[in-house]
């Protein structure tokens, strides 16, 4: 990578922040495209967020990505947020406008959608009710995102009943209908169901196992956003009895993508080689 006077840039704000896979993301596709940009991670502390972001346009950068913990922090010093992300109540993706004011959204949303729809073409949202485990911040961006594709009825197993509540209230919408149940009842709600997701961290490498005993449809796609093992246990269960599974790696790459179309000005595309790349450097977690 070469740095000259009309580098663009861009970055991503957490803390800590240097476990964050976005600078290769980004770095992948800049050196794919050759275009003229850098993407930084940026180590901000929580209470230094809003004058980072209002420093952005200062800097000349085009924008930045949010991560933890910011996600929700951000809401409060962005000019704009789009309707979807403000329902969720987090943002990921920031755009500096022309006029130097600043866009928030959330592209988890959109990420989720796009894999979903590639690695499971055949499903469509009228296919049943849709399992989602797990109502922390990811179950949120995946709620959303269905209610928003369509699909008519949700079922949310958490182990917190109190949070479950929570994300019904605020996301059922007049054509989705949010239920809320306990783990007790992961085996009954799967029977007719259309898609399965998991958005809670169980499953993850150097966290507890999920246990789920799986007995829905096998036309029903299997959906783990969980992404370190790639083919967690429960994929791996959902393969061996004919279900159709989509990793969690495709949601994070896809999420990139508007970002990096806003800040650098060219389209990208989550292709094997991009796959290929990532997978190499999830090897330390083994
Ligand atoms: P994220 O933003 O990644 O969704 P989060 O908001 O901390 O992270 O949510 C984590 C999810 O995993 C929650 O649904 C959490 O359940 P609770 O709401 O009951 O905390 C779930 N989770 C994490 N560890 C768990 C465990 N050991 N058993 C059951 N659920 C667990």
């Amino acid at each position: 990578m070469k740095i000259t006077g009309s580098t663009r840039l861009a970055g991503i704000m957490g803390w800590p922040v240097a476990h964050s896979r976005s600078p290769l993301l980004h770095g992948f596709w800049l050196s794919e495209a050759g275009i003229d940009g850098a993407y930084v991670p940026l180590p901000v502390r929580p209470e230094g967020i809003a004058q980072a972001l209002r420093a952005l346009p200062v800097l000349g950068f085009r924008g930045c990505n949010l991560t933890v913990p910011h996600k929700q922090s951000a809401l409060a010093s962005v000019d704009r947020i789009e309707p979807l992300a403000r329902r969720i109540g987090a943002v990921n993706t920031i755009v500096v406008a022309p006029d130097g004011t600043l866009e928030a959204s959330n592209t988890d949303i959109f990420g989720f959608c796009q894999h979903l729809q590639e690695a499971a073409p055949q499903w469509r949202p009228s296919a049943g009710p849709a399992v989602i485990l797990g109502a922390g911040g990811s179950a949120r961006a995946v709620v959303a995102a269905l209610t928003d594709m369509g699909v008519g009825e949700l079922r949310i197993v958490n182990r917190t009943l109190s949070r479950s509540e929570l994300l019904a209230s605020e996301l059922s919408t007049s054509a989705s209908r949010i239920t809320i149940h306990p783990w007790g009842e992961v085996d009954r709600v799967q029977q007719d169901a259309g898609l399965l997701v998991n958005t809670t961290s169980l499953g993850m490498t150097g966290e507890p196992p999920l246990v789920v005993e799986l007995s829905l449809p096998l036309t029903a796609p299997v959906v783990d956003i969980v992404y370190v093992p790639l083919e967690t246990e429960l994929l791996a269960a959902a393969r061996r009895r004919g279900n159709p599974i989509v990793d969690g790696l495709g949601m994070l790459l896809h999420q990139g993508r508007p970002g990096f179309e806003a800040w650098f000005g060219a389209p990208v595309r989550v292709t094997p080689e991009l796959r290929a790349a990532m997978i190499a450097t999830l090897a330390p977690h083994r």
